[in-house]
């Protein structure tokens, strides 16, 4: 039976195998952000001049702060834990106070519940519209050129087509997270994630032998190639560092406690250094391999430099269709596009799923089934708005969405990742934390990576980037009572689909904080009594 008996603690489940557990992390990695986020991303920030900053904050942040997650994680589910706010408070009373460490852990606890039940409110939205894409392609459904927009805007404020691909996305979610780690997480990873690889690939050799179209010789598949990554040194600057940084957090799924819950059902001498590097290095196949070769080079020839206009949204939902719909066999071409996006968005958000039904599972000591049935309620019910604004407005605005994903999808991560660097860094001796990380580790990291990165370079980086976006964001008006209004936009309908997402973050957090506090005080009440 796939289940571990921890002293004093309920039951947790445990990986099957480490090519299962590093698919799933990869699953976890892989996601939407490397298909419609990254591609668009590299195009608006300078090409091949975007990628200078991205491999320095790859390197920099993102290896850093993934082995910190991976050895938290661990670390964390040695002592029965998958959340991030037991993990904090235990590495925080190694230097201060229970009480001290108790209001720390809380904090980063809420932080770590709100982050991905919010991602998640949207997100999995858009694994919905992806399976709804998928379906209609492989029926030859979908429509031509204009009709297009039309028809994305029908996909997102239609009823049926809108809640009923959302639900079923979410019922999946919630049968593979009951199942348990090995025999759903793991078991439809090592199915999802090799398929995701295998359409990449496909679709990648077919976008590169693309031919030109007669009418329009000079839109070559090379062509797009070099649109996507010529460099353009004279884009880089604050804003394009910050949203290197952004993308490397969002695409590793950084800072959300993802990597860390996964992590918390390793066993106790698994490699946590190979494992994070093999993590980042697949992400990074599909994200800047195939998510630039799959499918840019294909749009270029149908659409050129338009490809890119509707952002990353409009670059999967109207520009790709529209390239699909005007190409041979573009319905079976598009489908595997949709499988493959369905198959990278499911994966993260089954990620994202995975730390609420833990959260229930440690705050209310409830099974694995009835906590995934109750996050799957919830997950409905904060989706809700998200679904609601496209319908009203006849898929014309969608300010709720944007808002949670500019404030917790590229803002708060960057916070919490520079908490658990702090924590980690420096309330536990440099010494301790070498060793947590190499046990068990085939080739050991250096001192260096813990005294010199964990604990400086990769928090001050941080620290500069969050003031940067700080500052950034400020001038934009995201802090302002509105919003960020476009021209044209009705400033009144702009507030309110803001506070209300604002307002959503604010009552998700203070829900994490009650929860993540009362668990804390049960689970810990003879040390924190003792002072
Ligand atoms: N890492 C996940 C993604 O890229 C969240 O979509």
């Amino acid at each position: 039976m796939e289940k571990l008996k921890q002293k004093g603690t309920h039951h947790r489940g445990e990986w099957g195998s480490k090519l299962g557990l590093i698919l799933a992390m990869a699953g976890n990695a892989v996601g939407l952000g490397n298909f419609w986020r990254f591609p668009r991303m590299a195009a608006e920030y300078g090409g091949g001049a975007f990628m200078i900053p991205y491999f320095i904050a790859l390197v920099v942040v993102g290896l850093p702060i993934m082995i910190t997650e991976w050895h938290l994680g661990r670390f964390g589910g040695q002592h029965g834990h998958g959340t991030i706010g037991p993990m904090i408070y235990l590495q925080a009373r190694e230097k201060v106070k229970p009480k001290t460490a108790l209001a720390i852990g809380t904090i980063c606890g809420a932080l770590a519940f709100a982050i991905p039940v919010l991602i998640n409110s949207y997100y999995n939205h858009i694994v919905g519209w992806s399976l709804n894409y998928a379906v209609q392609s492989l029926f030859n459904q979908l429509g031509h050129g204009a009709d297009l927009t039309a028809a994305y805007q029908s996909a997102i404020s239609n009823p049926v087509q809108a809640i009923g691909f959302w639900v079923i996305a979410a019922l999946l979610l919630a049968v593979a997270a009951s199942k348990g780690i090995k025999k759903g997480i793991e078991a439809w990873s090592k199915i999802m994630m090799p398929t995701l690889y295998i359409f990449g690939i496909v679709l990648a050799c077919f976008a590169l032998f693309t031919q030109a179209r007669p009418e329009t010789p000079n839109l070559t598949a090379i062509a797009g190639l070099d649109f996507l990554w010529h460099p353009d040194f004279s884009k880089v600057n604050w804003s394009v560092i910050l949203a290197a940084c952004g993308q490397i957090f969002f695409t590793l799924s950084l800072g959300m406690g993802l990597i860390s819950n996964y992590a918390s059902f390793l066993k106790k001498d698994d490699d946590i250094v190979v494992s994070s590097i093999a993590t980042v290095s697949l992400n990074e196949f599909a994200e800047v391999v195939l998510a630039s070769t799959a499918v840019v080079p294909l749009a270029y020839v149908f659409m050129g430099d338009d490809l890119l206009q509707g952002g990353s949204i409009g670059f999967s939902f109207i520009s790709l269709p529209n390239a699909f719909m005007n190409m041979p066999l573009g319905n079976i071409v598009g489908a595997c596009w949709f499988f493959l996006l369905f198959f990278a968005g499911f994966t993260s958000a089954l990620a994202l799923f995975n730390y609420l039904v833990t959260f229930i599972e440690e705050g209310l000591h409830s099974s694995r089934k009835v906590a995934s049935w109750v996050a799957f309620v919830s997950l409905i019910v904060i989706g809700i708005p998200v679904v609601l604004e496209p319908m009203l407005s006849n898929g014309a605005t969608q300010i709720y969405f944007e808002t949670l994903d500019s404030w917790v999808g590229s803002y708060l991560v960057l916070f919490l990742g520079f908490i658990e660097l702090i924590i980690v860094g420096w309330f536990v001796k440099p010494q301790k934390t070498l060793e947590g990380i190499n046990s068990g580790a085939k080739a050991k990291v250096p001192s260096w990576v813990v005294t010199v990165f964990i604990r400086i370079i990769t928090p001050a980086i941080l620290l500069l980037v969050i003031v940067n976006a700080t500052i950034e964001n400020a001038k934009n008006g995201f802090f302002s009572w509105t919003g960020i209004v476009p021209e044209g936009g009705d400033p009144a309908i702009y507030a309110l689909w803001t506070n209300l997402g604002r307002g959503m973050i604010i009552v998700v957090f203070i829900f994490g904080f009650i929860m993540t506090l009362r668990m804390l005080r049960k689970t810990y009440q003879h040390e924190l009594s003792k002072q």
